[in-house]
């Protein structure tokens, strides 16, 4: 453990009895011997804690990097560790997910009962000629059957390409042409603050546009009178109960590398990007560090308030819990419906001893104040956890003392979907600094450094680096391998390092402290928008020639979207217009992408080269300097 008296700022110490009964109880001892052999170091950890049809030729192949290899000639398949083992052995029994819908409807699977799910699922899959390679689209709320469909998937060898059940037709059209699905799987709604968000009709309006769908899987959730086509689109809970569904559907057999699943994420610019991940090394990462980070026991209850339509729910909703085995709760709606005190109701009511969420939304509930959780029993709590963006350390204080009382740690995990897992990472037995991330986890070298690659000094802002593989890394962007060279390893090429798109600082302890994005993502309560998405949007609507948006900071979101736009000939600026593209946003690509404000403008900043100068527009906003423009066109 670090010495109190060396450390600067403001330090929590962790306490010594949750120290002592962590998994890992010195931090620089674990990271010295992962850092010291690399590839023996995950070799060790992947023997002794998952099952492999057949073992590894070599833990780690650097021969094409980046194209790296993780358990290269192995044999598995994440559902085998997820699922199949557990049902062998005493785990059957145990609750795998607890469900709880925004309308108070409640559900439990254990590890048998969601092995049989999935296994019905996965042959109805196959009855449809969904294999190895294929890609699936998943379009649904935070239900069950979204976790039940993409376990499926996984066990048949199919790729799935989850869409966010809050983005709309553009949004999730962009994605099943890029992923050439040949299925997607819905709901007929979603429950959201009382009211239905009506998947299906948005799904329909993508499929009708969408030239690669064969067939349409509709979930019945909200119940309301939905469109089905026939021949193209049939209820869940028919095909469930056809004569082709078996409850032992057999597992198929994966190579570490095969690919598990593709999520969409927005980068520096143009179209979302398919991130891929494999079976072999994505598992072994995911499981480690929610291990290790959250400290998770046999006896826990694990609640990530994520989506699963994210990478925060992939890894860790849906598959590093169900490969530790533990139990985990999902929650359906919104946190303040019906009243601010839902999430601490069910914090009470289902015992939940590990609480992970994002800073937008602790700041979004500290607007109640403490009255509501304060009338639950949160004694249950014995860690919690923050993930999406930077907390700011009034969040985290309220976080630690209200909710926490002070005696659960809080991790503030780093992490992109590109990363699988967690990278950088207080462990419960590293001293913690609100705000900060801490240091990274065991085996990852992180740095923050200048243009040229070189440290930049203490408290310094740079861009952050990775300096070293690790099992969970992005293998490839599905469908354009070049993307992936040229976005996140081009910039420093001759050191080899991976360029995450953050700034950041490391202060006197060599703690880390991620300031934000450095190129064109907005994060808006968390979730990651690019702007170039956004603004396709805008010009999609027929009074718009051209448009900009940027980020200006929010106090509970974090950020919010303001957009300026050129008007093409004929139309005039009118707050009615304004407001008339707000709503186009939201209902192209979904109410989270929403401007906050459009402003109508007659020009926009440029380089000569035609780039939009976003920076400059923040800077104007904010009242801040414009900086350098020596590039600037106009
Ligand atoms: O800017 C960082 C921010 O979220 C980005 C990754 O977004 P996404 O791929 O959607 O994944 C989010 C969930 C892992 C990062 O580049 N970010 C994520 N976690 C933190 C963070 N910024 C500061 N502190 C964090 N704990």
């Amino acid at each position: 453990m670090a010495d109190e008296k060396k450390m600067t700022g403001e330090v929590y110490h962790p306490a010594p009895e949750v120290v002592a009964n962590a998994h890992i109880t010195d931090y620089d001892k674990v990271n010295d011997q992962a850092t010291k052999d690399l590839a023996g170091f995950w070799g060790k950890i992947a023997s002794e804690n998952f099952e492999w049809y057949q073992p590894w030729e070599k833990v780690l192949d650097d021969s094409n990097a980046p194209f790296y290899k993780w358990f290269v000639g192995a044999k598995t398949n994440i559902v085998h560790n997820a699922l199949d083992r557990h049902v062998r052995s005493a785990n059957r029994n145990k609750a795998a997910l607890i469900f709880e819908g925004e309308q108070g409807d409640r559900r439990t699977y254990t590890y048998q009962q969601l092995n049989h799910e999935v296994c019905k699922f996965a042959s109805v899959l196959r009855s449809m000629g969904v294999g190895k390679g294929d890609r699936v689209t998943i379009y649904m709320g935070r239900v069950p059957e979204l976790m039940i469909a993409m376990l499926a998937c996984a066990k048949v060898g199919a790729m799935h390409s989850v869409v966010y059940g809050g983005f709309s037709t553009e949004a999730l059209l962009d994605r099943i042409e890029d992923s050439k699905s040949k299925i997607l799987i819905t709901c007929d709604g979603a429950w959201l603050r009382g009211n239905i968000i009506e998947l299906k009709k948005i799904a329909n309006d993508a499929v009708d546009r969408a030239g690669t769908i064969q067939s349409v899987i509709c979930v019945k959730r909200t119940g309301q009178d939905v469109e089905m086509v026939p021949g193209r689109d049939y209820w869940y809970h028919d095909l469930m109960t056809l004569p082709v569904v078996d409850p032992n559907a057999p597992t198929e057999v994966m190579d570490a590398e095969d690919p598990l699943f593709i999520l969409y994420t927005s980068g520096t610019t143009g179209k979302p990007k398919a991130i891929l991940h494999t079976h072999g090394g994505y598992m072994v990462w995911t499981a480690t560090t929610l291990k290790w980070v959250f400290d998770l026991k046999r006896e826990d209850v694990w609640w990530c308030a994520a989506d699963p339509g994210w990478i925060t729910g992939h890894s860790y909703i849906v598959y590093a819990p169900l490969v530790l085995g533990i139990t985990s709760f999902m929650y359906e709606g919104a946190p303040t419906h019906p009243y601010p005190d839902r999430w601490w109701s069910l914090v009470a009511r289902y015992g939940i001893s590990v609480l992970y969420t994002a800073p937008t939304a602790i700041r979004g509930l500290m607007r109640f104040g403490e009255s509501w959780p304060n009338k639950h029993d949160l004694s249950s709590l014995r860690l919690l956890g923050s993930v999406g963006e930077p907390i700011n350390p009034e969040a985290w204080k309220w976080y630690y003392r209200v909710i926490g009382k002070e005696k659960c740690p809080i991790m503030d995990t780093w992490w992109q979907t590109e990363t699988g897992g967690f990278m950088i990472t207080p462990l419960p037995c590293v001293p913690l600094k609100p705000g900060s991330a801490t240091r990274a986890f065991p085996g990852v070298v992180v740095d923050v450094v200048d243009e040229e690659g070189e440290p930049v000094g203490v408290n310094e802002e740079g861009y952050l680096v990775i300096k070293t593989p690790w099992p969970g890394m992005l293998r490839t962007i599905f469908g354009d391998p070049d993307r992936f060279v040229q976005q996140y390893w081009s910039r420093y090429e001759e050191q080899g390092w991976y360029l995450p798109g953050d700034s950041a600082r490391k202060d006197e302890d060599g703690y880390i402290w991620v300031i934000g994005r450095i190129d064109d993502v907005i994060k808006v309560s968390g979730y990651r928008l690019g702007t170039a998405e956004i603004e396709s949007a805008l010009v999609s609507h027929p009074a718009v020639a051209e448009a900009a948006v940027i980020g200006l900071p929010d106090e509970v979101k974090g950020n919010i979207i303001k957009a300026f736009c050129i008007l093409r000939q004929g139309y005039e600026g009118s707050s009615k217009l304004e407001q008339e593209l707000r709503d186009h946003v939201g209902k192209e690509m979904g109410p989270i992408a929403k401007p906050a404000s459009v402003a109508i403008v007659d020009s926009l900043p440029k380089t000569r080269s035609g780039k939009i100068m976003r920076r400059v527009l923040k800077a104007q906003e904010m009242g801040q300097d414009v900086g350098d423009l020596s590039t600037l066109a106009d």
